[in-house]
């Protein structure tokens, strides 16, 4: 990962690269639990259902931080910005 400055729209970027970590985590475990269920492998799919749980709840966890703050800092952040340097431009 690229070096960011520091503030809501870095750690909005980082929120995004783990969640697209999450998605691969719920793709592969999703798969690996039906081969086991196909398999007959009732202990194995038990477990991996488990982890997918895990890695869903992480997931949604994520989302609910972008949503509920990050995001709306990273807007309000990139708002300053434009309206800095639209006041800048005017001078
Ligand atoms: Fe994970």
């Amino acid at each position: 990962m690229e070096e960011c400055e520091e503030g809501a729209m870095c750690d909005a970027g980082i929120i995004s690269a783990g969640q697209k970590v999450e998605h691969y985590e719920i793709a592969s475990y999703g798969t690996l639990r039906q081969f086991a269920e196909t398999l007959g492998y009732e202990d194995a799919a038990d477990l991996l259902q488990l982890t997918l749980d895990e890695e869903k709840a992480a997931d949604e966890k994520l989302t609910e931080v972008a949503v509920a703050t990050i995001n709306v800092e990273a807007s309000e952040e990139e708002l300053g910005k434009k309206t800095s340097s639209t006041s800048k431009s005017k001078k």
